[in-house]
């Protein structure tokens, strides 16, 4: 008997290790579980609630579009649509924009605007992408051969071909000797997110640009972890001053509302003719609306200003938990609301720790916890955290030393 005849699968697939935590609302940066409990929510759902939980402004612009119209098709014009794509190329390095449901459809739609783009300008035979080990781009089948990830491949099949990984301490002399005669593009995210929270350096950065340059290259972006504000600035790549060709994004534009993008300069973008590309629900009013009023207010005057402010603050103060705590941690890394914590104890005993004491986080890989906050925190909540970090490090250090007793008999 199959383990579904028996009974023994749940009814909801079990792809995830859910942690036993069922919330029932939030509410600003807090989120209360169905037993009323209070939780410090530092991991946003995976740095998608930038905004927090019910904003008020949000909540009304969904209410406001939900009263009017949910879905049209892309048969017809969204004029809330085209006002958010506006919006993002004057924002952005981008001059057009296609949107997507989620950040692995918007990195599907980056793989395909790369190997087009080499098609339309004569040279077909180009579809190959260089990507970095550590990379996560998502879960579709091209995407987890982008990533490249072992674990999330095997039994899958086949790999999809097309992508050439490099180590993600290659040398820009490596990655211009891995660039062949079906090269097509570069893809990289400008801070590895579920790697573990490695930043590329900026001068990387910049010499992937002059090799995209002097290759006929495109540098393809998944802005869908570092993007919309978590960085301190609107894309992460500003702060090294590179601009990409195409770029993908996610997660914060609709903060929960399932919403992505993928955004592209005129020249990259010149193969997106009709009928190349297409999506049922991408862009229909309810995600639009809601992605012009994140928008409203990511770009309003001094936001930005503010989130740098409080990061640099959270930052310090993580940095003397790090300082207090050698035996638990060994280093904060990242940039702006996206810090990883470099741990020495199993990452998930960390994670598990701070659940304790009421602090949400989020893992990542190279034994690190991420601290993903609202980009609303205020120097209250940055208190609190340290202060239930350090009271997860008590009791970790209480039991560990109670483990270490026991072994030793
Ligand atoms: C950098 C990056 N790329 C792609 C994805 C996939 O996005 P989604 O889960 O929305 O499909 C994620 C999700 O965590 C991500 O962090």
């Amino acid at each position: 008997m199959s383990a579904a005849q028996s009974g023994a699968i749940p009814a909801v697939m079990p792809t995830y290790r859910r942690i036993d935590i069922a919330f029932e609302k939030g509410d600003g940066v807090y989120l209360y579980g169905v037993d009323g409990r209070r939780y410090l929510d530092f991991a946003c759902g995976i740095a998608v609630t930038a905004f927090g939980h019910c904003h008020p402004y949000l909540v009304k612009a969904l209410e406001t579009q939900a009263n009017k119209a949910w879905h049209v098709s892309n048969l017809h014009r969204i004029p809330e649509g085209e006002r958010l794509a506006q919006r993002l190329v004057e924002a952005t390095f981008a001059d057009t924009v296609f949107f997507t449901n989620s950040g692995t459809e918007a990195i599907e739609g980056t793989i395909k605007l790369v190997r087009k783009y080499q098609s339309a300008v004569g040279k077909p035979e180009r579809y190959r992408i260089i990507t970095f080990e550590g990379a996560f781009h998502g879960r579709t089948l091209a995407a987890l051969a982008a990533g490249g990830q072992e674990k999330y491949l095997e039994g899958f099949g086949p790999r999809v071909d097309g992508f050439d990984q490099l180590p993600s301490t290659a040398t820009l002399k490596e990655v211009e000797a891995a660039i062949g005669p079906q090269t097509a593009g570069i893809l990289i995210e400008p801070i590895q997110g579920e790697g573990g929270v490695r930043p590329f350096t900026p001068e990387f950065m910049r010499g992937l640009r002059a090799l995209c340059d002097k290759h006929g290259l495109l540098l393809a972006l998944d802005e869908i972890q570092t993007g919309m504000g978590r960085s301190g600035k609107l894309l992460a790549h500003e702060w090294s001053g590179v601009k990409p060709d195409v770029m993908a994004v996610a997660k914060a534009l609709g903060n929960g509302y399932p919403v992505g993008a993928f955004m592209a300069t005129g020249d990259a973008a010149q193969g997106m003719v009709p009928g190349t590309h297409g999506s049922t629900y991408g862009g229909n009013p309810l995600a639009m609306a809601i992605g012009n009023a994140v928008l409203d207010l990511m770009l309003a005057p001094g936001f930005l200003d503010r989130v740098q402010q409080i990061a640099s603050h959270l930052r310090q103060s993580l940095a003397m938990l790090v300082d207090k705590n050698p035996d638990i941690f060994e280093e904060v890394r990242g940039q702006g609301l996206l810090l990883g914590l470099k741990c020495k104890p199993p990452n998930g005993d960390i994670a598990a720790s701070f659940r304790k004491q009421g602090l949400l986080s989020a893992m990542a890989g190279d034994n690190v916890v991420r601290l993903l906050p609202p980009l609303i925190i205020e120097a209250e909540h940055v208190s609190e955290a340290t202060q239930k970090i350090e009271a997860a490090c008590a009791d970790l250090r209480t039991t560990m030393k109670a483990e270490a007793a026991r072994k030793a008999g």
